[in-house]
């Protein structure tokens, strides 16, 4: 619900759990008066009071000794004019920077927000989203900013986007336009939380004390990247999973981000996130506009799951495509840790046939069917079959495939062509920087300028292409580089700022086209593992490669840290052989199948290479699987014990009606002489209910779980082989709770 108080000039925005109020300060811009927990101000006036004065700032009015903006909070803060903290904005004209002034205008109210398959953000119907579009004018240099905030009646999350518009007769350039700002009360000891890491061990958790300064993470990179994620969060001293104050901003964006706290000098943060304004530099020229990505705000009174709830319920009710909220993801088997390079149609259809009999819905051929590419060395850009490979054709191996009833995957890595192929040698003028200057190569391969239309077109053409003759029934959208050197040979001189941006735009474009052309299609994204894991790319993916290890330890982090912003049916897991590709550890398919499970399950290894033992595993792994699926699809997800702060894990998804949940604990290292009695605390059940916890044939009631505990598995301590359960090192258990 949005409402706007006319005397007093206040915007209250309020969902079912949260308020966020906004005033007009005495120079007309925007003033940030409140974020938190949803409140009913009958007494505006007293928190409107300015009678105070700031010490050591600069003031607005040359009579007026109190107004200063370095001392006022801000919905949209303009650099240059008083406010030396981290800004919103900072524009240019030709040469030098301009200060504009943005004084409140006018505001509008709508519903509805149509899903726009151009550019990722959030939709919803009449009944579901409510905006508020505040309008504010900059007279001196004719420019407007207008302010936007989505309410969504089944989260409680606020949506943030800008767009400025220039009615100047001369151009501007944007040199930085964040998506949102949030300036926060003093909270000493706060804590900046974010998720980053690198190749095989993407989004970590980390927790920093924040100190008077500025800490930041993002990525200049051309993707949200490996390293940091498009997500920031602040939590007060002392926040845990289940209680603590957090709020938090996520970006629906996948190209350079940044996130970044600044605490002030009286300990005031101020939270921005939008496009990093390093390679960012855009010309407006006059009439025209430009429009943020949009950023996802979460207020938690209830630590850090309920943040995650948030996230995860936007997310998948208004970014991700709602064809597949109803449709179980399918159980993948892939060929890339299965075979690599080395395959041709016999050998991969071998593959198929047996994941058939073990339960799998479709078989994906990852890199290496198309062009000569029996390496990394060639052949990106030329998508068609290798005849080698492939002598009767891709389609003939796709009818194959579908006549056993397998759908049919196909790798693409769209964005980069390799210095070996065809599309290089036709379209040199296509790469990324400058031509003739030294290009840097990454997995010896270059970047395609994603900013030309004609480029785009292209790879619109030769890939719905084959996806039309072949019948692709999906895709697996990969991106094994990050753009150096960035530069368009398509762009004028003076857009050349523009082209990280562009890129993106072009990408989005090209997904959204092809969704467009196959509305059934179904996209999994990758990006040299989980290098673009966020929310512009679930916009087009319902699932996304969460990481190129496949290891299990390494995945509890992995997804654990995932959860934190994305819902767990989005963290596509495969399970691969041991020892593991990337670490070389040696797991059980057990404890490689329980934490696959709370993900959306895929294989990548031969089956026909297992014992028979095994795949009659597999078999009954898929099924259970395949029972519990709902429940991944759309329960609700608890992080109970984290693998960054100890040997164990433990999390669990809980159906939305609270009559079945689903628990799995890990333990990394066997101990010593371990406690024989443990109970760990659950979370999200019916108090009232009385759960069946099928695997301990034991009954208990909602209320005694989330007090005093589940039992954890006995473990083994070198005299009870009768009683132990867990045994050694990677071990869990998997748990169903159903009310009776
Ligand atoms: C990336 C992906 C892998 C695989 C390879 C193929 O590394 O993350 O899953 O597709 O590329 O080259």
């Amino acid at each position: 619900m949005i409402t706007y108080d006319t005397a007093l000039n206040v915007f209250h925005l309020q969902n079912k759990t949260t308020s966020y109020v906004i005033g007009i300060l005495p120079n007309g811009q925007l003033q940030h008066l409140y974020y938190g927990a949803r409140i009913q101000p009958e007494n505006l006036a007293y928190y409107l009071d300015d009678t105070n004065k700031a010490a050591g700032t600069v003031k607005y009015y040359e009579q007026d000794h109190k107004f200063s903006l370095g001392a006022v909070d801000q919905e949209y803060p303009v650099d240059g004019i008083g406010d030396y903290n981290e800004p919103a904005l900072s524009l240019f004209d030709a040469t030098s920077e301009r200060y504009p002034d943005f004084h409140y205008d006018s505001y509008e109210i709508t519903k509805v927000k149509a899903r726009n398959v151009k550019v990722p953000g959030t939709f919803g119907d009449a009944n579901q989203v409510e905006s508020l579009h505040i309008n504010l004018k900059d007279e001196q240099n004719n420019v407007w900013l207008t302010v936007t905030y989505s309410l969504f009646s089944d989260t409680d999350v606020i949506s943030r986007q800008a767009t400025l518009k220039n009615e100047a007769t001369e151009p501007l350039q944007i040199h930085r336009m964040m998506s949102a700002a949030l300036d926060l009360p003093a909270q000493p000891g706060a804590e900046f939380i974010d998720l980053s890491g690198a190749w095989l061990r993407e989004r970590h958790v980390q927790r920093t004390p924040l100190v008077q300064g500025i800490h930041a993470v993002g990525s200049t990179r051309g993707a949200s990247s490996h390293q940091h994620n498009p997500f920031v969060a602040l939590a007060s001293p002392g926040t845990t999973e289940q209680q603590g104050q957090v709020d938090a901003m996520l970006l629906v964006y996948s190209g350079d981000f940044l996130a970044e706290a600044e605490l002030n000098e009286w300990q005031r943060p101020r939270l921005l996130i939008g496009i990093h304004p390093a390679h960012f530099n855009w010309r407006l020229m006059p009439g025209e506009n430009f429009t943020t990505p949009e950023a996802l705000l979460v207020h938690s009174e209830h630590g850090l799951n309920a943040m995650s709830q948030q996230f995860h319920q936007v997310l998948r009710q208004h970014i991700m495509n709602p064809k597949w909220l109803q449709r179980p993801n399918p159980i993948v088997f892939n060929s890339w840790e299965t075979a690599f390079f080395d395959f041709d149609a016999e050998k991969l259809l071998k593959i198929a046939h047996k994941a058939k009999k073990l339960g799998a819905d479709l078989f994906v051929v990852d890199d290496g069917w198309f062009g000569h590419r029996d390496s990394t060395a060639s052949s990106l850009g030329d998508w068609i079959a290798d005849s080698r490979k492939f002598p009767a054709g891709i389609a003939d191996f796709s009818t194959r495939l579908h006549a056993i009833g397998m759908k049919f995957g196909l790798w693409f890595e769209p964005e980069s062509f390799d210095p070996d192929s065809d599309l290089y040698r036709a379209h040199p003028d296509w790469v990324v920087g400058r031509l003739n200057e030294r290009h840097s190569f990454g997995r010896g391969q270059y970047i395609l300028d994603m900013a030309n239309p004609a480029v785009v077109d292209h790879l619109f053409d030769q890939i719905q292409q084959a996806i039309a003759d072949a019948e692709v029934d999906y895709i697996k959208w990969d991106m094994n580089r990050n753009i150096t050197e960035a530069y368009s040979n398509y762009l004028p001189a003076e857009q050349q700022g523009e082209f990280m941006h562009r890129y993106m735009l072009g990408t989005y474009d090209l997904m959204g086209r092809l969704l467009q052309r196959f509305p059934d299609l179904f996209i999994e994204n990758c990006a040299g593992g989980g290098g673009r894991f966020d929310a512009g790319m679930l916009f087009y993916s319902p699932q996304i490669w969460a990481s190129d290890d496949s290891d299990a330890v390494e995945r509890l982090k992995i997804q654990y840290g995932t959860s934190l912003v994305y819902p767990i049916d989005a963290i596509s897991a495969h399970i691969s052989a041991v020892p593991n590709q990337q670490v070389g550890r040696q797991t059980t398919l057990a404890m490689r199948n329980n934490v696959a499970k709370f993900a959306s399950l895929g294989y990548e290894l031969d089956p026909n290479l297992l014992s028979d033992n095994e795949q009659q595993q597999i078999k009954k792994d898929i099924e259970a699987y395949q029972q519990d699926a709902d429940l991944i699809k759309n329960g609700r997800f608890y992080r109970i014990e984290s693998p960054f702060e100890s040997n164990e894990t433990a999390w669990m998804v809980v159906s939305p009606d609270k009559r079945h949940a689903l628990f799995g604990w890990y333990r990394i290292l066997a101990t010593a002489n371990p406690s024989p009695k443990r109970y760990l605390k659950l979370a999200g059940l019916n108090e009232n209910a009385t759960y069946q916890i099928r695997e301990q044939q034991a009954q208990l009631t909602g209320a005694e779980l989330s007090t005093w505990g589940i039992r954890l598995p006995y473990e083994f301590n070198a005299t009870n082989n009768d009683t132990a359960i867990v045994k050694g090192d990677f071990t869990s258990v998997v748990y169903h709770l159903d009310v009776k």
